[in-house]
């Protein structure tokens, strides 16, 4: 199959329409990361969006609307928490899970009897939503437990030769996905943390709770267990507080041969001098937008990448730290 990468404007967004429509899938931009996109009412389509990817079958997916969707076809219940959360928020990288009315393909929730819905700001995902005019079930456009794509290319670089159409809406800008909240209890419980922090979410709500996963439980939001964002080359993470190693372990790799490069922010570029660094940026929005485009970089150049995690780790940080220790395969 040839995978055309097109802007969005009518004659992609009516393509979009003609491949989702006949149970295909889309590729397409939003705010967080690139979305793999099919009709969640259609259950071969919903469950080709596993294979595409290699995603193993008990990992939901989110469903996708517009703005001015009417969820109430898909969900039983929205608290009143839930509904201030999504003035507050919304359209905007914050995923909600409620009650499911199990109106879409059962595959999309994977036997769960609860749904999770995303309202992306992104004015291509929002066009790309609008003209389809269905709820989109939609994990990110990579393959299982890459990187997450932020950009046209890095969907292409995955999935090129298995899907028909790429929407290219730029660069993501929030570059990391969205936060993920349980709305099914009496206060919200983050089960993903994203750039929609616990912080922000206290504010409106009053409480928010944090899930953890403990050894040997099932995962209330079952992604949570599995490796994930790995680059395809060797990785290592420090803490700021362990730099000096770091930059020990850099040099002695470098020594044996190896190609390594530092991924750190800017301020601790500074500090370190004279490396080979992969630069995530000063503000902690550009270092959560540069992190996966970073980490592919880092992956197409060298050997070895060695992470070294901001010092500051609070607020968005939470979403980065998280995932640099899954894409470290790391216990920090
Ligand atoms: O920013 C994002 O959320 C991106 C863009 C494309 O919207 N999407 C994304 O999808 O990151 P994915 O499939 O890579 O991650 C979905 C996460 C998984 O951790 C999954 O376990 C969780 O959402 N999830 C989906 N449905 C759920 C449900 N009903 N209950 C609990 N967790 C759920
Ligand atoms: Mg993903």
């Amino acid at each position: 199959m040839k995978t055309e990468i097109l802007p969005v404007n009518e004659s992609s967004l009516r393509l979009s329409k003609e491949i989702i429509t006949s149970g295909g899938a889309v590729a397409f931009p939003t705010e967080t990361v690139y979305g793999l996109g099919a009709n969640a009412f259609d259950n071969a389509a919903v469950e080709n969006i596993f294979k595409i990817k290699g995603r193993p079958n008990d990992n939901p997916l989110i469903v996708h609307v517009h703005k001015d969707y009417d969820i109430s076809s898909l969900v039983s219940y929205v608290p009143e928490y839930a509904k201030a959360l999504a003035k507050a928020y919304l359209p905007g990288p914050l995923t909600m899970v409620y009650k499911s009315k199990g109106t879409v393909s059962k595959a999309v929730s994977c036997g769960l009897d609860t749904l999770a819905i995303r309202i992306p700001s992104h004015e291509g995902a929002q066009e790309f939503l609008k003209y389809v005019n269905l709820p989109i079930a939609a994990p990110s456009a990579n393959i299982s437990k890459h990187v997450s794509p932020t950009s046209a290319e890095h969907v292409y670089y995955d999935l090129n030769g298995k899907i028909r159409l790429i929407l290219d809406g730029g660069n993501s800008s929030g570059g990391i996905e969205s936060t993920v909240l349980d709305c099914t209890g009496d206060s919200p419980v983050i089960l993903r943390s994203g750039l929609v922090t616990r912080e922000m979410i206290e504010k409106i709500a009053g409480s928010c709770g944090e899930y953890v996963l403990k050894e040997g439980e099932a995962a209330r939001s079952p992604g949570m267990k599995y490796k994930h964002y790995s680059p395809n080359c060797r990785t290592m993470l420090f803490e700021f507080c362990d730099l000096q190693k770091a930059v020990v372990e850099y040099k002695k790799n470098k020594a044996d041969g190896e190609k390594v490069k530092i991924l750190c922010d800017d301020k601790t570029a500074e500090i370190i001098g004279e490396a080979d660094i992969l630069n995530l940026g000063k503000t902690e929005s550009e270092i959560a937008a540069n992190l996966y485009l970073k980490l592919r970089e880092g992956e197409n150049s060298a050997s070895l990448i060695i992470a070294i995690a901001p010092e500051k780790q609070d607020g968005i940080m939470v979403g980065v730290m998280n995932r640099l220790k899954k894409a470290c395969g790391s216990k920090l």
